[in-house]
């Protein structure tokens, strides 16, 4: 995958409290494209994949759960240093600690329910576009 790519979610607390929208329009408005996206729901299992690299972490059976309770989007996003960008575009992972119009301080409620993901490197980008999509699904 090119470099210029992050990955992202709408995590289940956005999805269910009517945010996707406004979510996608601010993503879009950043100046993201949008080349794969898809409504979707992660199953424990894959949860517990998708996070195992914070599998040690004291969080971890909370975000597992959080992460499978309900729908989410998952989104390959591409624009110039995507990952960085999206990062900052998003805020920090405490919407406490969020910068004004991020979409964390926005959208957030809680560190915990934090309403989006966005990859923190371009390999995990790959690698997290490629648990969710197929070659095909993405858009070259
Ligand atoms: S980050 O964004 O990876 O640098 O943040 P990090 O602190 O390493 O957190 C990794 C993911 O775990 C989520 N997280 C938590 N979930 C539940 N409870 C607590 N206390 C907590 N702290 C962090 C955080 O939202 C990250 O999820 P993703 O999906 O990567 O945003």
């Amino acid at each position: 995958m090119a470099t210029n790519r992050t990955f992202t979610m709408i995590k289940p607390d956005a999805v269910e409290n009517g945010h996707i929208g406004a979510i996608i329009e601010k993503i879009q408005t950043a100046g993201f494209k949008i080349v794969a996206m898809k409504y979707t729901q992660l199953s424990e299992a894959d949860a517990k994949a998708f996070y195992e690299v914070h599998k040690e972490r004291p969080f971890y059976g909370e975000l597992v759960a959080f992460m499978s309770r309900g729908p989410i989007v998952a989104a390959v996003l591409e624009k110039d240093n995507a990952v960085e960008d999206f990062r900052t575009l998003i805020g920090a992972t405490n919407p406490e600690e969020a910068a004004e119009g991020t979409i964390r301080k926005l959208f957030a409620t809680s560190l915990s329910e934090n309403a989006v993901h966005g990859s923190d490197s371009d390999e995990n980008a790959a690698i997290e576009s490629n648990f969710h999509f197929s070659g095909r699904e993405i858009y070259a």
